[in-house]
């Protein structure tokens, strides 16, 4: 037996105004598509904003179900508009925010893991980092260069 470590480095900004100013854009894009999340019944909105490597923005928020599992997370609504109209381009940046409506949060939210196993899919299948920027309502923005930190001992492809 033998331990393993993995590695993971992320980058934590004081706040957004810290941030290249690229990533103030597209965090601001993902704060305006939080605006129109439908989170009826958790009252916790996330909005994301994708760049790609057309320059276009591709944004999404989670959308809520009486029947709670047909909801669906704000990542995974932009990755999966991003994958079926723009399947030949390329993701860089994907900017979340995310918190309560009850409270405001400055900790910094990361995705959840079922959007890690999305996000990576997409990782995979263009064989270039995503990278990641996370925040709360307010506070620090935290960096990471690719999806696969996020995510050690990925599922993917290869073990099909
Ligand atoms: N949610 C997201 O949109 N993204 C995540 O990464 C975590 C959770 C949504 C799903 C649900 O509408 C609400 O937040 C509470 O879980």
């Amino acid at each position: 037996m033998k331990e393993v470590n993995i590695k993971s480095t992320f980058f934590v900004f004081d706040d957004l105004t810290e941030t290249p100013l690229q990533i103030q854009n597209l965090m601001k894009k993902a704060m305006t598509a939080r605006e129109n999340a439908y989170a009826p019944y958790s009252k916790f909105h996330v909005g994301t904003a994708i760049l790609l490597d057309n320059n276009e923005i591709i944004t999404g928020n989670n959308q809520e179900n009486a029947s709670y599992p047909s909801g669906l997370c704000a990542e995974r609504a932009a990755i999966y508009y991003a994958g079926s109209n723009y399947p030949k381009t390329k993701i860089l940046v994907m900017a979340i925010v995310a918190g309560s409506i009850k409270n405001t949060t400055s900790k910094p939210i990361p995705p959840c893991g079922a959007c890690r196993q999305a996000i990576a899919e997409y990782e995979v299948k263009q064989e270039s980092p995503i990278e990641i920027y996370f925040k709360g309502e307010t506070g620090k923005v935290v960096k990471s260069n690719s999806l696969a930190n996020l995510l050690p001992l990925l599922f993917d492809k290869a073990v099909l």
